[in-house]
């Protein structure tokens, strides 16, 4: 690889251009892709482990470095590491800020930091000050503030990031990129995606209950709007020719967690949320985009994609589609035949040896993109400004709902560029190993 200062400025360098033709820069062979890079973990938490123990499968990866504020979560990761038989890394633990020393590692190109959402923004720019690649999990940023925080430091210091939302990599997601690709959905003008878990709030134990509660009734705010929009904001070619121009937030009351408080004994706030938040964004392209955040109720598991066009419809959630020239007037037809006729050739790949279950699959999908874009130093599938992007509709929703669902802009954080770019990414050519 080469020096952590050329890398850099390759990075800013081939950062413009791709910006503005990321489709021939992802299935060009002019980038000198390295063969092996070297990987820092910072949070060993749940998702943090996961991601671990999927790039120790990986020949192309070498964990260098792991950290975790928390001494025992950072043994779990040396317990891995050991498992696979690789070399030990450099451990860092002890502090929040024990971070500081993995990224003051020479060693480390890309870093994966997969702390607490409150904590991630100003490791990030840290990382970004330090030249490391930077992988983080969802969502990017807390505030508007941090948003432009994140922008400023990568255009600064010529560091890359991606998010690391696995869900845009899901079988069906990836068949629905096709189908848009072969415009089997004609113009299209309408989507819609949620935030729905089923929280088992009945088997819920008063701990988990407790924490639940606290984590997801904190703000009256989508508060997690990257699951289901970051797959529709690649649908919709945001940042790439389309962009988000507005919202608008409306909540509703709060019965369910009025029940709650009657079934359990608890004394919630009903003020500080509402039980379903619906967000509409319009964009630039004049389509209609519908977001609902259900993470305050126990709801059916569902990232309710609905995608409408001129000719089709697909509605996930009840797994039926209509495409125009291909039924007889609306009539839905399952939509497991379309997704099979679309399957998108990674999964195709599907190895059941590298990893077993399919969540663990898209997981290792959404690393792969993030592993080829941080060897060729090259603008992710989900870059810094589709983070912020997408991070950015929890403060508006908040700002929205605190002004009776006023609308509100979105900042344009690519400065126009958006205008001049084209093409859906995620539908990039990078091999799977
Ligand atoms: N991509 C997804 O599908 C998905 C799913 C769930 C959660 N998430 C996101 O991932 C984040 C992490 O989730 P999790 O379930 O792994 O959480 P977790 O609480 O299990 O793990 C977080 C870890 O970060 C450590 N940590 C906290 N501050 C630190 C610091 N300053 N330096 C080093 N380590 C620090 C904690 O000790 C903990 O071990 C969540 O906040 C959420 O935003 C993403």
């Amino acid at each position: 690889m080469d020096s952590r200062r050329s890398f850099v400025k390759k990075g800013v360098l081939l950062g413009s251009v791709l910006s503005l033709t990321p489709d021939i820069a992802f299935g060009s062979n002019f980038l000198n892709f390295s063969e092996k890079i070297n990987i820092g973990i910072i949070g060993l938490g749940d998702q943090g482990l996961s991601m671990l123990s999927l790039l120790l499968n990986r020949k192309d990866v070498n964990v260098v470095a792991l950290c975790d504020s928390d001494v025992k979560s950072v043994e779990l990761g040396i317990e891995s590491l050991k498992n696979s038989g690789k070399k030990a890394a450099f451990t860092f633990s002890g502090n929040k800020q024990s971070y500081l020393d993995l990224l003051a590692l020479k060693e480390v190109d890309a870093v994966i930091i997969a702390t607490p959402h409150q904590t991630r923004i100003g490791i990030a720019i840290d990382a970004f000050t330090a030249g490391k690649f930077v992988g983080m999990e969802v969502p990017a940023a807390n505030s508007v503030e941090e948003c432009f925080d994140l922008i400023k430091s990568h255009e600064q210091n010529g560091s890359q990031l991606m998010i690391m939302d696995d869900l845009m990599f899901r079988r069906d997601m990836m068949a629905a990129m096709n189908m848009l690709k072969e415009n089997v959905f004609g113009d299209v003008f309408h989507f819609k995606c949620s935030y729905q878990r089923n929280q088992n709030i009945g088997s819920c134990d008063q701990h988990n209950l407790n924490n639940w509660v606290v984590n997801s009734h904190s703000k009256n705010a989508d508060v997690y709007p990257t699951s289901g929009i970051a797959a529709i904001a690649n649908f919709a070619e945001i940042n790439r020719g389309n962009r988000f121009e507005t919202l608008s937030t409306q909540v509703s009351k709060s019965a369910f967690l009025n029940q709650l408080n009657k079934d359990y004994q608890l004394q919630l706030n009903a003020e500080s949320s509402g039980d379903v938040l619906t967000t509409v964004i319009k964009t630039a392209n004049d389509q209609s985009i519908v977001i609902a955040y259900e993470g305050n109720v126990d709801s059916v598991k569902s990232m309710g994609i609905k995608i409408q066009g001129s000719t089709g419809i697909w509605d996930r959630q009840h797994q039926s589609i209509v495409i125009e020239s291909e039924t007889e007037s609306v009539k839905y037809t399952a939509d497991s035949v379309y997704l099979e006729k679309y399957d998108h050739k990674n999964w195709k790949d599907f190895d059941q040896q590298l990893v077993v279950t399919e969540s663990e699959y898209m997981k290792h999908l959404s690393l792969d993109a993030f592993i080829q874009s941080a060897k060729g130093n090259i603008n992710p599938v989900l870059d810094v400004y589709d983070a912020a992007t997408l991070a950015v509709i929890a403060p508006l929703s908040d700002l929205s709902i605190a002004n009776h669902g006023a609308l509100q802009s979105f900042p344009d954080f690519t400065s126009g560029a958006w205008a001049f770019s084209k093409g859906r990414k995620a539908n990039h050519r990078i091999q799977t190993v």
